[in-house]
């Protein structure tokens, strides 16, 4: 245990200097000031001031080739504002995928640029996008020409198509029978700033505070307006805190003054509960919902961008009738091309379909990651490790990962330990282990510039670092003080920087250490709006701008890489990130950043987690507790009772809270504590088989109600229940001392109380008392929910118990439910070693189908059920028989208890005596 070398002391006390300045800043929250608004943005406040209609343009040469439609389209010689500079012609091009899946490109003709600009090409996503993307795609033959010759038709898939409108330029999609669904340019708002020369008199520079930014190449930006039709609400485009699940008018009659939505990772202190600000991520997709319908809208494009959503009556008309119904909305992005995908839906599953069929689904997570994950800023040493996690055992509350935060490190040079607090790194994660346990640490993205630092060394030599303006290593502020950042955008860094988790490169970790990328937006406390310039220089000239909110997607896309090539493409990564953009679900999950200990933020988690959902990214939760400020019990409970519900489920605080693990605040609130966890490992097998569906077919695991109800109106505006799967509804409590709450219901069918069993009617609400034991949560009539209900240290530690199966029966005493099981860490699943079965309860018998017959030595799996639950059995029933039959053998009778309990339709079958995976059937009423 060496002490910590002298020279490092006043480096130390410089540090502490400033982090107590910034926290000092961060002590009075939100700082508005520090963020830029609409009206500060050129490109922001100029589209916000265009009239409709303004400038307009003409579609001409539409012709088919290679399977795509491509075209020109013109600005009218006689369109446009006195002081605009004409467009030169832009290039079209139209291109249809499987599934219900239109995309539209405009990008400049570089033929037509004056010969000084040739070189700059505008900036386009990539990676982002699956590669195998062009095999999806549908084979445009030729241009149907409408009998009216200012149209163009074409198929999309069926029961839909797309046309354009020649002049002025249009492009919808409506279903063969007429209906609208989407479009683009209806109001006249496109406009596509084009690079040109300077003109004499011209300045390009823009100010911000004390930041000045060249803006070398001009004024570059794209905005058009988009409308949904058939829609009620729009809903997605995170990442944003609201306690509203639908997305606010931003503009337009009866809206007050409010900002655009704004797309924009940053590094947000204390961050406002309800505020249209962009946060640390971006996923420019928005989804729209009414009675009808559902489709989606994306723009793949990764600078700044703005999002308003016009209010009802804006163009001064309104749409009273059902089937007018119809929202508009304006986007807006600083630089890049417009490349937009149009998904037509139209059930709201279909549209998630579509959007993940284009940017990815969910990866499948290790199984631990869906325990319940312990953090702080910071656990301080081994000892304090070691009592956190003996904490747990002693208190008998299961958890499976312990975290570090940035204080493990030698002075925040990541993949180093701090000798003195962390001298036997190796010890500590391979004692976690044999519980069954993991451990995550901290890797950001500022490199500590120390001369000694060898990662800083190779950096430097190599010329990897991000460069500024004029073409040296970009020099910002962050923890470790001077700092510079990983150009990500360069394929060769970030394979280089893969390399750096090996076990071999990052001294001191084990198979059992994942990774968490923190401050990724990427936070750089004395940029401009605490990140990056715009006009740093990436790998091929691209300016910061235009790929902005990329930049976190790259760093967590190389750790995971990273983590997949320490076990040689055979272990499932583990990667919590901050900063995200579309695609970034293929890279692990996501929290909401540092929110606060309070109850509004409790309640806007819900929303938060669900935007993220709706938008492909499965696997997010909220920090429980809230990050600043010490909850008191009560909102703690509040929140383990929600958290447990979030598809990650994780705990962590700042380190100027007080400690709250779960044991510390009374026997009662640990007890409570307790259970809501114990709820979270009850349904893990639940959980594992959503994650699956969701690394599918796109489904999020937390669904918004309206997602699993789409024509039930009541379900659109929900934002403080939400659906697990399609089985559990879950009310949170978010008020002090709340004695009673109005829970809504949808649907035709009952709902059970998830803990007592007891029966309430769907298509109602209803007002029921809040207890301090839970939070209202029901299962479905019609579903069977699989289970596990032995407690552990850990869910490695429960892979052989025995399972339970819940059998909620509806009104014809049916009910259905799935399972999937796989190795839970391994890609075996890939070459089909997992089981998948189908349960049926139906005419008394219940009945477990594999779904896809899998080759039985590929994943050998044999596990009891060792309990049945059924509720809903009516009463008079008199004859209860248990028959069970296992590949047309009769096996024998089980005994059958009736539950006591508050309800008299409950009833248990123990040992069943039949298996998780097998093909069975039991004869049961
Ligand atoms: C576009 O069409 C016009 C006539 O409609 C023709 O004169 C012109 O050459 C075409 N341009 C291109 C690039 O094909
Ligand atoms: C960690 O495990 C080692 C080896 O089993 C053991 O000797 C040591 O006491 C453990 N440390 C703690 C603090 O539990
Ligand atoms: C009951 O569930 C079965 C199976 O899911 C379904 O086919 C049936 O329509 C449901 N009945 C009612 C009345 O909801
Ligand atoms: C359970 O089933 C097995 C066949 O899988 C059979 O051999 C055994 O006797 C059964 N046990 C009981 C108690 O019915």
């Amino acid at each position: 245990m060496s002490s910590v070398p002298a020279i490092k002391l006043p480096s130390i006390f410089l540090l502490l200097l400033l982090l107590f300045s910034i926290h000092f800043t961060s002590i009075h929250s939100w700082k508005k000031e520090e963020f830029r608004p609409c009206n500060e943005a050129p490109f922001c406040k100029r589209t916000r001031s265009r009239k409709p209609h303004t400038t307009t343009f003409t579609v001409s040469n539409l012709s088919a080739l290679d399977g795509k439609l491509k075209a020109r389209l013109h600005q009218n010689s006689e369109s446009g504002s006195q002081d605009s500079v004409p467009i030169r012609p832009l290039l079209l091009e139209l291109s249809v995928y499987r599934g219900g899946i239109m995309r539209l490109k405009i990008d400049e003709d570089y033929n037509l640029r004056p010969d000084s600009l040739k070189e700059k090409t505008r900036f386009q996503v990539q990676d982002v996008l699956l590669q195998d993307l062009d095999d999806m795609r549908v084979w445009i033959p030729k241009v149907e020409r409408s009998k009216d010759p200012s149209f163009s038709t074409f198929y999309i898939k069926h029961g839909f198509e797309a046309v354009v409108k020649h002049n002025p330029f249009e492009i919808f999609v409506r279903t063969t029978a007429g209906d609208r669904v989407l479009s683009i340019n209806s109001h006249g708002l496109f406009d596509f700033e084009q690079l040109r020369e300077k003109k004499e008199e011209e300045t390009w520079e823009e100010r911000f505070r004390s930041h000045t930014d060249t803006r070398p190449n001009g004024p570059q930006s794209i905005s058009f307006d988009v409308s949904f039709y058939g829609a009620n609400f729009v809903y997605g485009i995170p990442q944003h805190a609201s306690t509203s699940l639908p997305l606010q008018s931003t503009i337009g009659p009866g809206v007050d003054h409010s900002e655009p939505y704004r797309l924009f990772n940053l590094d947000v202190f204390e961050y406002l509960h309800e505020s249209p600000f962009g946060i640390y991520g971006s996923i420019p997709f928005m989804v729209a919902h009414g009675r009808k319908r559902s489709s989606g809208f994306f723009w793949l494009n990764a600078a700044e961008m703005q999002i308003d959503v016009l209010a009802e009556g804006w163009d001064g008309q309104t749409h009273s009738e059902e089937h007018e119904k119809r929202i508009d909305t304006v986007w807006m992005s600083e630089a890049g091309i417009v490349d937009a995908f149009f998904f037509v839906g139209p059930e709201p599953k279909e549209v998630l379909r579509q959007y993940t069929s284009v940017t990815g689904t969910q990866a499948m997570p290790p199984q631990f990651a869906m325990g319940y994950h312990q953090c702080r800023w910071n656990y301080r040493d081994e000892a304090d490790v070691y009592g956190v996690d003996a904490g747990f055992d002693d208190h008998d509350i299961p958890y499976d990962v312990l975290w570090l935060d940035i204080e493990h490190t030698d002075g925040k040079r990541y993949f180093t330990w701090d000798k003195a607090s962390f001298p036997n790194p190796v010890e500590m994660q391979n004692n976690l282990t044999a519980k069954g346990r993991q451990m995550v640490t901290i890797v950001d993205p500022h490199i500590k510039r120390d001369e000694s630092f060898s990662l800083h060394k190779e950096f430097t030599q190599k010329g990897y670092y991000t460069k500024d303006a004029s073409g040296k290593d970009f020099d910002g502020w962050c923890w470790p003080g001077s700092s510079s950042y990983p150009d990500m955008l360069n394929p060769e860094i970030r394979e280089w920087w893969e390399d750096k988790f090996s076990l071999k490169n990052y001294v001191g970790s084990t198979p059992s250490l994942y990774i968490w990328n923190d401050m990724n937006e990427p936070s750089v406390f004395n940029g401009p709006e605490l990140t990056m310039p715009r006009d740093l220089v990436h790998y091929g000239g691209v300016e910061h701008r235009e790929m902005h909110n990329l930049y976190g997607f790259y760093f967590q896309m190389a750790s995971s890489n990273g983590l997949l090539k320490r076990g040689d493409g055979k272990i499932r990564p583990f990667v919590l990130t901050r900063a995200f953009f579309a695609g970034s679900q293929r890279y692990g999950a996501m929290w909401t950043g540092d929110n606060t200990a309070d109850w509004d933020h409790l309640k806007a988690s819900v929303p938060m987690v669900l935007t993220i959902g709706l938008t492909g990214f499965a696997f997010s939760g909220a920090d429980i507790g809230g990050f600043f400020g010490n909850p008191g019990a009560e909102l703690l409970v509040r929140w383990y009772q929600l958290g447990s519900f979030y598809p990650f489920f994780r705990a962590h605080a700042h380190h100027d809270s007080s400690r709250r693990e779960p044991w510390l605040f009374g026997e009662r609130n640990t007890a409570l504590i307790r259970e809501a966890i114990h709820v979270r490992y009850s349904l893990l097998p639940y959980y594992y088989t959503l994650f699956r569906e969701a690394s599918v077919n796109g489904s999020p695991v937390m669904r918004p109600l309206w997602y699993e109800f789409p024509s039930d109106t009541e379900t659109f505006t929900k934002s403080e229940s939400f659906m697990i799967g399609n089985s559990i509804l879950v009310q949170g409590i978010y008020i002090q001392g709340q004695k009673t709450v109005s829970v809504y219901l949808p649907g035709g069918q009952s709902w059970y109380d998830l803990r007592s069993g007891v029966t309430f009617s769907g298509g109602m609400s209803h007002d029921l008392k809040v207890s301090e034991d839970n939070i209202p949560s029901f299962q479905k009539a019609g579903t069977i929910i699989p289970k596990k209900e032995r407690f552990r240290r850990s869910s490695t530690q429960m892979v052989d118990d025995p399972y339970t199966l819940v059998i909620a029966l509806n009104d014809t005493l049916c009910a259905e439910g799935e399972i999937y099981i796989d190795d839970g860490k391994s890609f075996e699943y890939e070459q089909g070693a997992y089981i998948h079965s189908y349960f049926l309860f139906s005419n008394g018998i219940l009945s477990s189908t594999n779904i896809i017959p899998t080759h039985p030595s590929k994943f050998s799996f044999n596990r009891l059920i060792e309990r049945i639950v059924l509720l809903g059995i009516p009463s008079e029933s008199k004859r209860i028989l248990i028959e069970s039959a296992r590949h047309d053998l009769d096996m024998g009778v089980g005994p059958l208890t009736l539950r006591t309990g508050s309800n008299p339709v409950a009833f248990v079958i123990k040992k069943p005596n039949v298996s998780i995976g097998d093909d069975w059937s039991l004869r049961i009423l």
